[in-house]
């Protein structure tokens, strides 16, 4: 609405009525992508959710939120100098170059090698429950948030 208070009044009303109806459609957008993620899609999150908080992938004994705190929302530094990243990006920003994998990876591609890796647990198949739940939870944390190919982990 901040658009309708910049204009000058000497436009015609017809163009103050365009605007208007311009800035509503894009409220609507807003609020109807939020109010997408419902029903199965939500349950979906909400399973991803879990497994990121009490999955070990019968490694040792660790979960994502060990590392990943906050459910990934928040990023640490562990009093040795260990940085985990906070995942409120985490989808907006792959595919991205691995300096490791020394090719580009996916986010599913990264969470296997956080299973694996970081856990010592056994990667979700592409394509499992395991592995659509954990993407959804993932990307809803990103909701909203611009695509940023390649950018920053935070
Ligand atoms: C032992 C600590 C540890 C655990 C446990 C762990 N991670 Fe990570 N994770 C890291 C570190 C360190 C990085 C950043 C370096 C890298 O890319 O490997 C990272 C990076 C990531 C990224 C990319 C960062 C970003 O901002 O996009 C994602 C996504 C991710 N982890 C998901 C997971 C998921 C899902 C789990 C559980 C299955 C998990 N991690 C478990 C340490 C961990």
């Amino acid at each position: 609405m901040t658009r309708l208070s910049i204009l000058p009044s000497k436009h015609h009303p017809i163009v103050q009525t365009l605007v208007l109806i311009a800035a509503l459609v894009g409220l609507g957008g807003a609020v109807s992508a939020q109010a997408a993620i419902n029903g199965p899609l939500a349950k979906t999150v909400a399973q991803g959710k879990q497994i990121f908080l009490h999955d070990t992938f019968g490694g040792r004994g660790r979960t994502c939120s060990a590392c990943h705190q906050g459910a990934g929302l928040a990023a640490t530094v562990t009093p040795k100098g260990s940085r985990f990243p906070n995942l409120s990006n985490a989808a907006a920003i792959f595919p991205r170059y691995s300096a490791r994998a020394g090719r580009v990876i996916t986010l599913q591609e990264q969470i296997r090698g956080c299973v694996k890796g970081a856990l010592g647990g056994t990667p979700p198949a592409y394509g499992s429950l395991t592995m659509r739940a954990l993407v959804s939870y993932l990307t809803s944390l990103s909701q909203g948030k611009p695509i940023d190919m390649g950018g920053k982990l935070q």
